[in-house]
């Protein structure tokens, strides 16, 4: 993948050319920034320039790339473009992975080293010092496209404990599974997602990370992920406008009970009324969550029920969508349900999604890829870089 580089991965770029090392600013994906060789060793380096700490999810992620690499790359420097310190700028956890990774052993031969750095803390050997006195000259390739249009999907209905932060999370998974970098930025004030994800997460199967967001932490110029999933407060005025504003898509996650019926319709009717006030243009699609896998004619009629209340809501909205349950649907799922109890019960650091799996299958994991695949099949739901340089 290419892309235009952002000014403080050029500046990196730049300091490392004066250096003496030879710059490539064409990368092959997004796991790495740009090529960079010095006395014949080619070196990965990726920049960032995140407010929060670099948590360990995106070092697995380069590490997972290094060492599987087939490009040649021999190390990799991962510098923070925006911190005066290592101990700033990379959690504990990240610095400890370099450290090991730094270690020669006989896995030496399978496992690259890789290095932090921030420009005033500078990559070690091969590098040797720094000398700003040539002026530098690194051709950029002008003819690629800038990074392509992120999609940003929010999660949100007016009413609380529906299943909104359980859905954001672990359909930024099932992206992540599908290979891309997903960006998860909470904006509800009670900061759920923040706290239990923290350190983002690397989903080895799709070589993809998830990192977490509060909404002043984002910003979205600084980021390389092709999706955005908005966790939203269930009250609607404490969600910042200028993120539902940049809404491509609106999730709306309800659940189909019999006592909920008229009042349930109530709430999509208000939900879709709040976000219609702040964004004409989004898409918005019901979801069904908390769903129970028996198909008794109870579910049909009450699948007809919701069905007809919501097309009263379609024929005024062009954009507005129930999604059938028969095509996609979240079931109730205990994994689901205790999703995030370690970190509460133990105070771990690390949560992982409810997506693991004794015997092959996993309901919550399938329920969310059926649901990312929905996406792309109902909405062209492709992130803009995958189609403009392919
Ligand atoms: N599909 C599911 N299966 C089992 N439990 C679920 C499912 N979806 C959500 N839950 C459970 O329902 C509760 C509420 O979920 P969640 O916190 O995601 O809702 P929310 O809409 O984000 O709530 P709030 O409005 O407070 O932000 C949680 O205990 C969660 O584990
Ligand atoms: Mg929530």
């Amino acid at each position: 993948m290419s892309q235009n580089l952002q000014d403080y991965e050029l500046a990196v770029a730049k300091s490392l050319e004066q250096a003496g090392w030879t710059v490539t600013l064409e990368a092959e994906n997004s796991a790495y920034t740009f090529a960079a060789v010095k006395d014949k060793v080619k070196t990965a380096v990726k920049v960032y320039h995140w407010q929060p700490v670099v948590g360990i999810a995106r070092i697995e992620q380069f590490k997972d790339f290094l060492d599987h690499n087939k490009s040649g790359f021999k190390q990799g420097y991962i510098v923070a473009a925006n911190k005066a310190t290592i101990a700033e700028a990379f959690s504990s956890e990240a610095i400890e992975l370099a450290k090991k990774s730094q270690k020669k052993s006989f896995l030496s031969f399978h496992f690259k080293p890789f290095y932090l750095a921030t420009p005033e803390e500078l990559p070690p050997p091969p590098h040797r010092s720094l000398q700003f006195d040539e002026p530098p000259n690194i051709a950029v390739d002008t003819r690629h496209p800038g990074r392509g249009k992120k999609i940003y999907i929010g999660v949100f209905t007016s009413k609380g404990g529906v299943g909104k932060t359980t859905v954001s999370a672990h359909l930024a998974g099932a992206f992540a599974l599908s290979g891309y970098n997903v960006d998860l930025i909470d904006i509800d004030p009670q900061q759920n997602l923040k706290i239990l994800l923290s350190q983002g997460i690397f989903l080895k199967d799709g070589r993809a990370t998830i990192n977490v967001f509060s909404e002043p932490e984002f910003v979205e110029a600084h980021s390389d992920a092709e999706i955005t999933i908005v966790d939203c407060s269930p009250d609607f005025d404490s969600n910042p406008p200028r993120m539902i504003k940049k809404f491509d898509y609106c999730l709306i996650p309800t659940t189909l009970s019999p006592l909920g019926i008229n009042k349930n319709g109530h709430v999509i009717t208000t939900t879709v009324e709040k976000i219609r006030s702040v964004n004409p243009d989004a898409s918005l699609m019901v979801l069904i969550n908390n769903h129970h896998a028996d198909r008794t004619q109870m579910v049909g009629a009450l699948k007809e029920k919701y069905q007809a209340i919501f097309a009263k809501l379609a024929a005024r909205d062009a954009k507005f969508q129930f999604i059938d349950p028969d095509q996609c649907v979240i079931h109730f799922d205990k994994r689901l349900f205790y999703w995030g109890h370690q970190h509460f019960i133990n105070e771990q650091d690390r949560v992982e999604l409810a997506f693991s799996s004794m015997k092959g299958r996993n309901e919550p994991r399938d329920n969310f890829l059926a649901l990312v695949n929905y996406l792309e099949k109902n909405t062209g739901t492709q992130p803009a870089t995958e189609s403009v340089h392919h």
